[in-house]
C-alpha cells in the first residue's frame, strides 16, 4: 500500500465495501465469507494501459469472419480427447453441484501420478490465475519479477500493475533463457524468478541439469517459478520436470496448464505444483473451486494422463511442425527450432503489416520485434490450416 495515492487508497476502500455489500445482497455471506475476506485484502492495480494486447486486439479486429488457419493463441486443435467431451456431456445433469469432491480428485490424481502429496497441488481455470496469485503475492511492497526477456509476460505484466518491478533479461545467442545472467540480477529487492521453460515465444528449452542445478541454487536465496505450459511437447516431460525439485523440499513452484496439449484451452483447467505453505499463502489470492466448472474439472479427471490420445495429439503436431521447417526452408526463411506447438522465424518485411496481410488472406498469426528484429510466431495447427498458411506465405514472402 506504500506507493499508493490518496485517490487510490479511496478506490481501494471504496472497492472493498462494494465486494461485501455485493455479497451480501447475493445473500451468501456464510458460504463466501473466506473469499470474501481474500478479495478485499487484495491490493489495488495501477491504472496502467496492456500495450501488448491492445496490439494483438487492432490486428484480431480485422480478422475475416472465418479464418482459414487460427495460429496465433498456441491452442491444440487436435484436443479435447473423445474421452474428455464425453465426461463433460456426461457432467451437464450433475453440474447444478459445485464441484468440490471432483476438484480434490483431480488434485490426487495428479499426486498420485507425479508422487507428492495433494497438499503440493493448487487447481484453477487454467494456470493464468494461479500466475496472477504469483504475481500479485510475489511483487508485494515493490519487489522485483526477473524473467527472460521475450519470454511470457502474463506474470510480470501483472505484477507491474500491481506494485511489482520487472527485470528483464536478454534470452542467449541460441534464444534460450540465460540462467547465468538471470541468478546475476537477483538482490534484496528480488521477489520471484519466472523461468518459462520451454520459453514462449522463442520455442526453446533449457539444458535439464543446468535449470536443477540453478533451482537447488538459487530457490535458497528467492523463490524460483518454473513455467511448464509447453512441457507435455517434449520427448520426456518426466524427466525434464521441476517438479523433482518440489519434491527435494526446495522453495520452486511449477505451473501446469490442461491448455496446450489436452486442447482445453476454453475448457480452462490448469494447476501448480509448490511447498505446502506457499500453496496456503498463493490460494488466497484465488476462488480456487469456485473458479472451475464441474464439466471442465470432468473433462479434466477423465482425460489426464490419457495416453493413447497424447501421443496421437503429439504425433500430429510435429507433422504439422515438420510441414512448417520444410515450407519456411522452400520459401528462404530461417526459423528457431522448436520444442513447442508453436515456431517463431525471422521475418524480411514489417512484423504488424506482415500479420495484417496474413489475416486478410485468413491465416491468423503474432508477431514480435526482437532486437530489433521483426518476428513472427506460428502455432502449429492442423495440416489443412498448415497448408493455408504456405499458401498464404507464399503470395507474399
Ligand atoms: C507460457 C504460458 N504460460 C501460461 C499460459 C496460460 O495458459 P492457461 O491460462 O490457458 O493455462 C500460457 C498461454 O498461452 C503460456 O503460453
Amino acid at each position: 500500500m506504500n506507493s499508493l495515492n490518496k485517490n487510490d487508497m479511496a478506490n481501494s476502500i471504496n472497492r472493498r465495501n462494494w465486494i461485501k455489500s455485493s455479497a451480501l445482497m447475493a445473500g451468501g455471506l456464510a458460504f463466501f465469507s473466506g473469499t470474501i475476506e481474500k478479495l478485499a485484502a487484495m491490493p489495488v492495480i495501477r491504472k496502467t494501459a496492456r500495450t501488448a494486447r491492445i496490439t494483438e486486439q487492432s490486428v484480431l479486429q480485422g480478422a475475416p469472419d472465418v479464418l482459414k488457419a487460427r495460429l496465433f493463441a498456441n491452442e491444440n486443435p487436435f484436443g479435447p480427447s473423445a474421452t474428455a467431451k464425453k465426461a463433460i456431456q456426461d457432467s451437464i445433469d450433475h453440474s447444478y453441484q459445485y464441484p468440490m469432491r471432483q476438484i480434490a480428485t483431480l488434485s490426487g490424481k495428479i499426486a498420485e501420478y507425479e508422487g507428492i502429496d495433494p497438499k503440493n497441488v493448487l487447481i484453477d481455470s487454467g494456470s493464468s490465475p494461479l500466475l496472477l496469485a504469483a504475481a500479485m503475492h510475489f511483487s508485494k511492497g515493490g519487489k522485483s519479477i526477473i524473467t527472460g526477456d521475450p519470454s511470457y509476460e502474463d506474470l510480470p505484466t501483472h505484477a507491474e500493475l500491481f506494485e511489482g518491478k520487472w527485470i528483464k533479461v536478454p534470452v542467449t545467442a541460441d534464444y534460450k533463457l540465460d540462467l547465468d545472467a538471470m541468478e546475476a540480477k537477483i538482490d534484496s529487492n528480488t521477489g520471484l524468478v519466472y523461468i518459462c521453460n520451454p520459453n514462449n515465444p522463442t520455442g526453446t528449452v533449457l539444458d535439464t541439469q543446468k535449470l536443477k542445478d540453478f533451482c537447488e541454487r538459487v530457490s535458497k536465496k528467492v523463490t524460483v517459478f518454473i513455467d511448464e505450459a509447453y512441457i507435455d511437447y517434449l520427448p520426456d516431460p518426466q524427466g525434464t520436470t521441476l517438479i523433482s525439485a518440489v519434491k527435494a523440499n526446495q522453495n520452486v513452484i511449477v505451473a501446469r496448464t490442461f491448455s496446450k496439449l489436452y486442447g482445453f484451452a476454453g475448457l480452462r483447467c490448469g494447476y501448480i505444483v509448490a511447498q505446502p505453505d506457499t500453496i496456503t499463502t498463493l490460494s488466497i489470492y484465488t476462488v480456487g473451486a469456485f473458479n472451475i466448472t464441474a464439466p471442465t474439472i470432468a473433462a479434466a479427471i477423465a482425460g489426464y494422463r490419457e495416453t493413447d490420445y497424447l501421443q496421437d495429439a503429439f504425433k500430429k503436431t510435429m507433422a504439422s511442425k515438420e510441414f512448417l521447417y520444410a515450407t519456411l526452408t522452400k520459401e528462404g526463411y530461417t526459423y528457431i527450432p522448436s520444442s513447442t506447438n508453436f515456431v517463431m522465424f525471422p521475418l524480411k518485411m514489417d512484423g504488424l503489416k506482415f500479420v495484417q496481410e496474413m489475416m486478410k488472406r485468413g491465416v491468423g498469426l503474432r508477431n514480435w520485434k526482437l532486437a530489433g528484429q521483426d518476428w513472427c510466431r506460428i502455432s502449429i495447427g492442423r495440416m489443412d490450416e498448415m497448408e493455408a498458411f504456405a499458401d498464404a506465405f507464399k503470395e507474399i514472402s
